[in-house]
């Protein structure tokens, strides 16, 4: 594959409204070529300028070492602390009385915090912590639902210096354990449950499950907030009420060097094991802190709401970093976006006045499908800006979005980004960015974003390629976390010099890019990645299955849904009741997210003659579309017309 051929040819354009425009913090195309001119040429002058904005303990000397590519090294010298950034900055002045967390639990209950009350349970938790003889540099593992507590730990370990490591709450014991054992993690954060559709999801019996032989692990803590029962692990389980009730609110911050470690927060790639992404301190805060306000346009009044999960790098950076750094009062939502109503989030948009709304495309699709009148029941008036993430949006989804939840008046920011580049890299800004559906529009300052061909030659407008950065940035990772060759070899060495995003791309003729998804075997369900690697690799650990494939195959919902060939062995007999065990097994073995949409038996998989499966193949097969690719290396041509026959 030399060049991607691009099918989507989208034409409409919506500048923001001259009322957007006129209040935004960037408000025209001068100021903001200017910045970016700025930012590429003059990146020392530019970040530094940015990065003394924030707090620090001791300034930074150097903005910039990229002596040890592809390893920066940012304000280097300095030392500041996260929590410093985004609670204690705050505590001086009006802000102190400011709501920082909205919370609301599925069940409706609400909670509140002030910036001066997260400082108090922040400090109160580290001390926790530290009473427990958790340390700067010890890793704690966090696996919880998404309540107060869960913002209150992680700003906790960044206040002693101690990494966190989160973990979705929809992933199963075995990945927390892989998780946990590849960190090196020697306390976990954790829940009784979180509500999800009306039942307690049973977080710590999942934590217990996956700990069973973790010998490192000397103390697991655990929030009340289902009240279900759960087994008791005495000398190592602490309920988290009484640990923070024996705590004080005295701890000051623990002085962090720039390149600290912050946290790491496991991804999928294409092969091996999930990575363990690194990023350190004070240039992942400094790109979370700066894309917030100016991707988002946050100011003191709004009320932003950012719905993913803090699981996931964008809760990291646009629930709990960056927006908390700006001050902004953030909203929190526990649970799902149907329950009890299909109008839930909608009904909290009006509740709780939310003017900044950032959401996935996938969810934008399935309130498409559940139907307008479940927004046209409340007051959506005022939102004032939209944003998305996670997988490209098809222009109707983003019309709908615009329409529907935007009344045609609010700017939607699709923002490009990865868990590896800490903040969002390619975005609108929406006092300036004339959108189109469907493209995430313009690299954000300090990114030097390009579409190259497979020999790294830069490709022409138009022209369907790889995605690659060729400048380092701030809230870039610092490795893979225990791999360093990894690092490189995933990154870097595609194209000497350049990262690789590992997603196709096109930059049209007005510079905006259009992502075209991964080109690499990394699935993308519903704006998660995992990789098809580990799927078939728990596919084959169940007793009946030899062989397995996944692809993807596009879905109306979920982007793109999974789709496993499986070969059985002597043992195994294909029938419904094995597809539906074999579901659930991948289900148990990673988590729901990771469960096939799709299970089908096959006599044999097609396979290059040196035995590499033709997943190219499979693909097209999954997407019921009639190959078109080279199968010259087919080893046997039989494979392929009995795959299709069994379509039906
Ligand atoms: O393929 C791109 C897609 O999601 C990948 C990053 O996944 P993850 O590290 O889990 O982070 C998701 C949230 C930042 C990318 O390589 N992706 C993310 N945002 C977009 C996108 N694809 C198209 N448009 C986007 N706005």
């Amino acid at each position: 594959m030399s060049q991607i051929e691009s099918v989507l040819h989208e034409t409409r354009s919506f500048p923001p409204s001259e009322a957007f425009r006129a209040a935004a913090r960037i408000s025209s195309a001068e100021e903001y070529e200017r910045l970016y001119r700025e930012s590429l040429d003059d990146p020392e002058a530019f970040w530094g300028r940015i990065a003394r904005e924030l707090p620090w303990i001791e300034p930074f000397e150097e903005v910039l070492d990229w002596s040890g590519a592809p390893v920066a090294r940012w304000f280097t010298g300095g030392k500041t602390n996260a929590s410093l950034v985004c609670v204690d900055r705050h505590l001086d002045g009006p802000r102190a009385d400011k709501t920082a967390i909205l919370w609301e639990g599925e069940p409706g209950d609400v909670r509140t915090l002030t910036y001066a009350e997260l400082g108090a349970e922040v400090r109160r938790f580290a001390n926790a912590l530290k009473a427990r003889g958790v340390k700067k540099g010890d890793r704690v593992a966090i696996y919880m639902p998404m309540v107060p507590e869960l913002a209150i730990a992680v700003l906790a370990c960044a206040r002693i210096g101690a990494p966190h490591s989160v973990i979705f709450g929809g992933f199963s014991a075995q990945s927390i354990k892989d998780r946990v054992e590849d960190g090196g993690c020697t306390a976990v954060i954790t829940a009784d449950g979180g509500w999800r559709r009306g039942k307690p999801l049973p977080l710590k019996a999942t934590v217990d499950e996956a700990l069973v032989h973790a010998k490192d692990v000397h103390t697991v803590f655990c929030v009340r907030r289902c009240e279900n029962d759960v087994d008791w692990v005495e000398g190592r389980d602490v309920w988290w009420h009484d640990a923070v009730a024996a705590a004080d609110d005295d701890c000051p911050p623990e002085p962090m060097d720039s390149e600290d470690t912050l946290f790491l927060l496991y991804t999928s790639g294409s092969t091996g094991k999930p990575k363990g992404i690194q990023h350190t301190t004070a240039g992942y805060l400094v790109g979370a802190y700066l894309t917030s306000r100016y991707v988002f346009d946050l100011r003191d009044d709004d009320v932003y709401w950012c719905t993913a999960d803090i699981g996931w790098v964008t809760g990291h950076s646009y629930i709990v970093y960056g927006p908390l750094a700006n001050g902004a009062t953030v909203v929190m939502y526990e649970g799902a976006p149907n329950e009890p109503h299909p109008g839930r989030f909608w009904e909290l948009v009006q509740k709780h006045k939310v003017t900044v709304l950032y959401t996935a495309p996938t969810a934008i699709r399935a309130f498409m499908k559940w139907g307008d009148e479940h927004p046209a029941k409340f007051d959506l008036s005022t939102l004032r800006l939209l944003g998305t993430v996670g997988e490209p949006i098809n222009p109707e989804a983003w019309m709908w979005y615009r329409r529907t939840i935007g009344g045609e008046r609010c700017p939607i920011v699709d923002t490009w980004w990865q868990t590896e580049t800490g903040a969002i890299m390619i975005t609108p800004l929406p006092g300036v960015t004339a959108t189109k559906p469907g493209s995430a529009t313009r690299p954000f300052f300090g990114v030097d974003a390009a579409v190259v061909d497979e020999e790294g030659n830069e490709l022409g407008p138009n022209e369907g390629g790889l995605l690659v950065l060729r400048k380092p940035w701030p809230s870039m990772l610092r490795g893979i976390w225990g791999d360093p060759e990894r690092y490189r070899e995933t990154y870097w060495s595609r194209f000497p010099g350049l990262y690789f995003a590992g997603d196709g791309a096109r930059k049209d003729e007005d510079g905006c890019f259009w992502i075209m998804g991964r080109v690499d075997d990394v699935l993308n369900v519903s704006g998660h990645r995992l990789s098809t690697m580990e799927v078939e690799s728990a596919l084959v650990s169940h007793e009946a299955v030899v062989e397995a494939a996944v692809v993807a195959r596009p879905d109306e919902l979920t982007g793109e849904a999974i789709c496993a060939f499986v070969t059985v062995g002597a043992g195994g007999e294909p029938s419904d009741a094995l597809r539906d065990a074999l579901k659930e097994h991948v289900a148990v073995e990673i988590g729901k997210l990771a469960r096939p949409a799709e299970v089908r038996f096959a006599e044999a998989l097609p396979k290059t003659r040196s035995g590499k499966i033709m997943r190219r193949l499979l693909r097209d097969i999954a997407a019921g579309r009639e190959t078109v690719q080279d199968t010259t290396t087919l080893e046997d041509y039989s494979v392929l017309a009995r795959l299709r026959g069994d379509e039906e």
